[in-house]
Parts: C-alpha cells; structure tokens; sequence
C-alpha cells in the first residue's frame, strides 16, 4: 500500500462525517426531504435520531468555519441502505434556510451517533401501537412504519398526522402508500401490513378529517371514527412525535388513560420526543 502525503491525511481530519446527499424532494415551499448515502458503519434502531448540518458561514474575524448542526429523525428504516431525512424550511433558520438548497451529490456533515427513545426498546410489549404526529414530527414514525418489527410487535398499528395544510399530509399519504406496496414488506409480513391504519386529520384547510389530534381523542372522534373502545394500559402503546404543545397536551391525556412515560432505561406504556427542526 502506497503511503499518503501528510497534507492529505489533514484534509481528511477536517471534513469528517461527510455524507452525500443522493435525492432531494420538495413537497411543499415549508417541506422537502432528503436522502443520503447511509455510511457503512452506522447501525440505528428504527426511530432514533442523529445531527446532522453544513459548515457555517466563515467567521468575519478569523475566517474559521464551524459547523452547524440540528438533530433530525432517521426517517428511512434500519434495514435501507440510505438514509432519509425530512425537514422543514424556515427561511431565516440558521441551518435550514441553507439545507433547502442541497441537491444530489452534494454532501452534508452527519455525526454518526444514532440516539432516542421513540424506539421499540422503551415500550413494554402491548397490542396496539399509537403513533402521533404533527409536522415533521412523522419522521421517525416513517422509519418505524417501514421495519417488520413494528408488526411482528403489534397486532394493530395506528398512525395519526395532523397537519395545518392538506399539502403537509403528502408526504405521509406517499409513505403509507408504499408501505402498503412495498414488495419487500408484504412478502415478509403478508396481511401483517395490513395492520397498519393511517389516520390523517388538518387543522386550517378543509379535509375529510379536520380538527387537532388531541380534541379528536377527547371527544372520542378518534374511537368511533376508528371502531376502538378507548386506550388502556393494558394492550395500548404510543409514540408522540411533534410541537411543544402537542407533546405536553399529549402527555397529559395518555396519563389520563393510565399510561405512563417510559425510557430506554425503563421502558413503559408510551415515549415522547420532540419534532426537532422548526
Ligand atoms: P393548529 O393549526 O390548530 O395550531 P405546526 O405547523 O405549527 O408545527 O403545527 C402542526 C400541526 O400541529 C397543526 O395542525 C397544529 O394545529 C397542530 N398543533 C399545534 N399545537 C398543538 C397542540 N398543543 N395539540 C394538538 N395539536 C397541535
């Protein structure tokens, strides 16, 4: 083996976790996601998250670049071989103002150190599996939706996204839609796919399901709508993925039905993780 000039190997040491980006999709001008060659270390539980960024604009003074980095949901399951990100766009966002621009074959910094506890893990074994999300706060569930375990775990399998626009559902209706086609899934899961219910609802623009996920499950919407008595400790099971405010008001109602918050450490009843970008 050839030896390498020392300048070389400095380079290397400076633009580590470098991925590159291989696809990059815009569903509307708030959301786009993204995929990225997966680098061939990184192992991940469906549903953890990792940081991810650009180098930042050089320093006035010094001229030194840092990085800019933001946590973000893998959205692709563990089994792909890319992974998928999905973000919102803020226009003065520090990072995500410049992420929007990204086009395949560029390359974006990604730490390789997968963490969270929207994971199979910090649940007890239950019957039926919840999945809220508001916004981008579907990411992990996307990730989750698409690995076998998630059936092999549950009989019945929920996911509700709540949005403010009918646009924001596309990427989820997408989703669900190629979870139901995917040939790799059916033929390990047959009608085990089937188990998977979407329940899509908007808060601003008129849709078939409209109102906010929380008032839906307190006036028992949800139940009727879905043919399910209620939620209880003993078979339910939930992830809640989005804003600060549906995380709290959330939390509060699932504690209501006598479900209590668990952790990779000491898994329980349900697992809370905000939406991070945005
Ligand atoms: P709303 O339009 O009533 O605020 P955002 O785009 O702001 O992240 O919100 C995404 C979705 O989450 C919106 O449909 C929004 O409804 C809903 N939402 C925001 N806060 C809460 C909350 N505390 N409980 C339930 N849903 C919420």
């Amino acid at each position: 083996t050839e030896m390498r000039p020392v300048q070389d190997q400095t380079a290397v040491k400076a633009m580590p976790d470098a991925a590159t980006v291989t696809h990059v999709q815009h569903w509307t001008d708030r959301l786009f996601s993204f995929r990225v060659e997966r680098p061939a270390t990184l192992r991940f539980r469906s549903g953890e998250f990792v940081m991810i960024g650009l180098m930042g604009d050089p320093d006035p003074k010094t001229g030194k670049q840092k990085p800019l980095l933001r946590a973000y949901s893998i959205a692709s399951p563990s089994w792909d071989d890319e992974l998928e990100f999905y973000s919102i766009k803020v226009q003065d966002g520090p990072l995500t103002s410049k992420l929007q621009h990204i086009k395949a074959g560029d390359q974006i910094i990604l730490r390789p150190k997968p963490v969270g506890t929207l994971v199979h893990d910090a649940l007890l074994p239950g019957k039926r599996l919840w999945l809220f999300a508001t916004g981008t706060g579907i990411a992990p569930f996307a990730s989750l939706i698409r690995d076998p375990e998630t059936y092999e775990n549950y009989d019945d399998v929920i996911l509700t996204h709540t949005c403010r626009d009918v646009a924001e559902l596309d990427y989820g209706k997408e989703l669900v839609e190629n979870v139901r086609n995917d040939e790799m899934l059916r033929e390990l899961m047959g009608d085990g796919l089937d188990k998977l219910r979407y329940y899509p609802t908007t808060t601003r623009e008129e849709s078939p399901r409209m109102g906010r996920i929380t008032d839906l499950l307190k006036d028992g919407t949800v139940f009727r709508d879905l043919g399910i008595d209620s939620v209880s400790p003993e078979t339910d099971r939930a992830m809640v993925c989005g804003s600060i405010g549906l995380n709290t008001d959330l939390k509060e109602i699932l504690e209501g039905y006598g479900l209590r918050e668990g952790a990779n450490s000491e898994p329980a009843e349900y697992v809370v993780e905000k939406a991070f970008v945005g």
